[in-house]
């Protein structure tokens, strides 16, 4: 059966975090995968999460199952925090998804079905120049054709503002643009507010599918802010997508935590939830409720959701810092790189090629993602001045 399987592709991200495990260098230093890290190096269990965890042992009667759509407190509580407390959730649906990664499978998915028994084409999934190393393939896997518009200037670290809007000047009814919602994977360059306006205005004229990735919200410039872009795409399109992560803002990373939401019109929503419905039970069923879980109660209690709150900016403010001083260090070995505290989140690319990469890595102990994505959240303060002398040495002009 499986001797002419074909080799597997490797992932870029993990390949990096599996290599990181197998060196014995007791030097070596990890900017691959997107986990936050304390200054000492840990990535702690919030304490919020601590407590809730705590309340559910003493307090949670039974393991019975939930449903196809997962823990509908949890939802709700997402649906607050992505589109603030005055937003009309009349029209959307929202199913808790194993982490985001599931949900972009379960969207792709029901995009793919929106066209089945129709003479349509399948919808085209834009994706920006450079993005989330995942994104094209899970949409390649559902069956749906994947396009890249312009996004990063490498060199100056900036949007490519004019392209970029050119090519979503020629998006119609049959375009998905997926955005990431902030702190954008792997550039951590941002639309800024004008540009979201402008985006809304378009999708409102030209009737395209907004897909907005939202896996760092609150890592950027604080939980409402980090919503404000996609809230004026919500307010300006008939019908929107969207996923949600709370592996990073609530570090839930392996309990998979995830949502997937559709604005699908007051018409369509019982269609288009009777179809996520058929979806998830074809794939995976039920996502797991652990994390879930945690996330209600802690959005459901104010001290839980102070706590959390409090952690959260702390880690925030530890990521800007880290630019900062990561930037000063360059300086001081005659590397520009101002760029870096201009971006929002865990990430930034460095202009870095396949050599520069390899030779951090096997010289410095250095371990960066494929195209040049560093994770500043990954990075002890302490090693700082050690990472700008190693990154000097691979990226002196
Ligand atoms: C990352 O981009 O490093 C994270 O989102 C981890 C992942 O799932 O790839």
């Amino acid at each position: 059966m499986f001797q002419s399987l074909p080799p597997a592709a490797s992932d870029p991200i993990l390949s990096v975090a599996e290599a990181f495990r197998n060196d014995t260098r007791p030097h070596k230093l990890d900017l691959g995968i997107g986990v936050y890290r304390d200054a000492a190096g840990n990535t702690p269990v919030m304490l919020a999460v601590r407590e809730a965890e705590r309340q559910l042992l003493a307090q949670q009667s039974s393991k019975s199952y939930v449903g196809l759509a997962g823990n509908p407190r949890f939802n709700r509580a997402v649906e607050k925090l992505v589109l603030g407390d005055a937003a009309d959730t009349a029209a959307w649906v929202s199913m808790q998804t194993p982490g985001a990664s599931g949900g972009l499978r379960l969207l792709a998915d029901l995009l793919v079905s929106s066209r089945s028994g129709t003479d349509r084409p399948l919808p085209r999934v834009w994706i920006s120049d450079p993005s989330y190393v995942n994104h094209a393939p899970v949409m390649r896997a559902a069956g749906l054709p994947v396009e890249h518009y312009p996004y990063l200037d490498a060199a100056s670290g900036t949007l490519r503002r004019e392209a970029f809007f050119d090519a979503v000047a020629g998006l119609g009814q049959d375009d998905v643009l997926l955005l990431h919602g902030c702190c954008h994977n792997p550039s951590g360059v941002d639309l800024a507010a004008a540009d979201w306006q402008r985006l809304a205005a378009m999708v409102a004229k030209q009737g395209f599918i907004p897909f907005v990735d939202l896996a760092y919200q609150g890592f950027g410039a604080g939980m409402e802010a980090d919503a404000a872009g996609l809230r004026l795409l919500a307010d300006a399109s008939a019908e929107m997508l969207l996923v949600y992560s709370c592996s990073k803002n609530f570090g839930l990373y392996r309990e998979r935590t995830g949502a997937a939401m559709v604005k699908a019109g007051s018409q369509a929503v019982a269609a288009v939830r009777g179809k996520l419905f058929e979806l998830a039970r074809r794939s995976y069923t039920m996502p797991p409720d652990h994390g879930a879980e945690l996330v209600a109660r802690i959005l459901e209690s104010s001290e839980l959701t102070a706590l959390w709150d409090e952690e959260l900016t702390a880690m925030r403010l530890r990521v800007q810092t880290t630019r900062v001083l990561l930037t000063q260090a360059l300086a001081a070995q005659g590397v520009a790189a101002d760029y870096l505290c201009t971006h929002q989140g865990m990430f930034s690319m460095l202009p870095l090629d396949g050599k520069a990469i390899a030779q951090l890595r096997d010289e410095a102990a250095v371990y960066v993602v494929a195209g040049g994505r560093i994770n500043l959240a990954g990075l002890d303060t302490a090693r700082i001045d050690e990472l700008a002398l190693a990154l000097a040495d691979v990226m002196q002009v």
